[in-house]
């Protein structure tokens, strides 16, 4: 299943009516760990691994890594793909993917984002927050039947295969 909001309050409802015991987390757009403590709590069998690219996340989540024992922070633009890929090196099975690149951050992005993700990591879950996102789905109406019930679009997530990631790298730097 697929969950989008714009609130705060509403994404992390979305942590604690999605993530159980023995998950494992990818929350990309961590900043300071406010939603980062929630899941930790929420997945205590699992790992919550966390990636921002901000300066100030550093020592926030170096910190809170000291307190809770089952995250792991990268610092890092979760553009470059070799961050996705050395993600997939050290963990096994991602269960739940949470995207927060700032609520009203561009649209196109974050769902580049989560399309490259979730294809390659096929959570049960995805939690995304973005405010573009929710107005593209509310405002479009289609008559065919294409949805996916797993935390990915099932009808195109095959087509993304590690070796063409590098399209990564073509992003605009200016976000
Ligand atoms: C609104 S904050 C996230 C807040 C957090 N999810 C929470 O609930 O407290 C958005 C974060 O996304 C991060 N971000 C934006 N673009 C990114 C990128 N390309 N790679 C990694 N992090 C990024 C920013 O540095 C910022 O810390």
């Amino acid at each position: 299943m697929i969950h989008i909001s714009y609130d705060r309050r509403k994404y992390q409802e979305d942590m604690i009516n999605n993530i159980e015991t023995f998950d494992n987390v990818v929350e990309i757009g961590c900043h300071i760990g406010v939603s980062t403590k929630i899941i930790s709590r929420l997945n205590q069998d699992g790992t919550v691994y966390a990636f921002d690219n901000s300066p100030e996340s550093s020592e926030a989540m170096k910190n809170l890594g000291i307190e809770y024992n089952n995250i792991i922070f990268t610092q890092a633009d979760v553009r470059d793909e070799n961050v996705l890929y050395d993600l997939m090196n050290r963990c096994e099975n991602i269960d739940v993917l949470c995207v927060d690149l700032g609520g009203g951050y561009h649209p196109d992005t974050v769902f580049k984002v989560f399309f490259i993700w979730s294809s390659v990591l096929k959570p049960r879950v995805t939690l995304i927050r973005n405010r573009g996102l929710i107005d593209f789905i509310n405002s479009s109406v289609s008559t065919e039947e294409i949805k996916s019930d797993e935390g990915f679009l099932e009808s195109s997530a095959n087509e993304i295969k590690p070796n063409n990631l590098n399209e990564l790298k073509y992003w605009s730097d200016k976000l």
